[in-house]
């Protein structure tokens, strides 16, 4: 009997989380891969940060006296770990964009992927 209960549990569960899975991006775009190879600082990275960051984070609107406006500003953040822990929801950092949803989960792979090329000023 209890093995039975732990299968239903299983099946109900699995059942619960492939609904999840299926209303994210998938539902919304579902014709766009995301592309993480050569992202560019410039065309890929850039625009992230001035349609979701900007508006608390440019050079004079430097909420929690980040800025995030300018490579070399973005770098700092990138080498200390804070742009991928606060975007990723880490423990530890400032859950980020503050009080939005998280990026979508390609935004936030695009971001992970330039850093891990060594985040280029390209
Ligand atoms: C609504 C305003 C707002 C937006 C939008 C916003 N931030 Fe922030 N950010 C803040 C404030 C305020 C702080 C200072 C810490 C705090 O109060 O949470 C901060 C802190 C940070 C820090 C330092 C976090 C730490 O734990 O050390 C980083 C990195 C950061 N933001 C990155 C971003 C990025 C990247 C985005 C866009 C994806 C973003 N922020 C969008 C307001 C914002």
């Amino acid at each position: 009997m209890k093995g039975l209960k732990t299968i239903s549990v299983i099946i109900v569960l699995s059942i619960i989380s492939y609904g999840c899975y299926y209303d994210k991006e998938e539902e919304i775009y579902p014709m766009i891969d995301c592309v993480t190879s050569d992202m560019s600082y410039s065309s890929d990275i850039l625009p992230i940060l001035i349609s979701d960051c900007y508006g608390c984070h440019k050079a004079d609107a430097n909420f929690g006296n980040v800025t995030l406006e300018g490579y070399e500003e973005v770098l700092k953040y990138v080498n200390n770990g804070s742009l991928l822990g606060s975007i990723n929801h880490e423990g530890g950092y400032s859950p980020m964009p503050k009080n939005s949803a998280k990026l979508v989960d390609c935004e936030l792979e695009k971001i992970a992927a330039w850093i891990n090329d060594g985040a280029p000023n390209n």
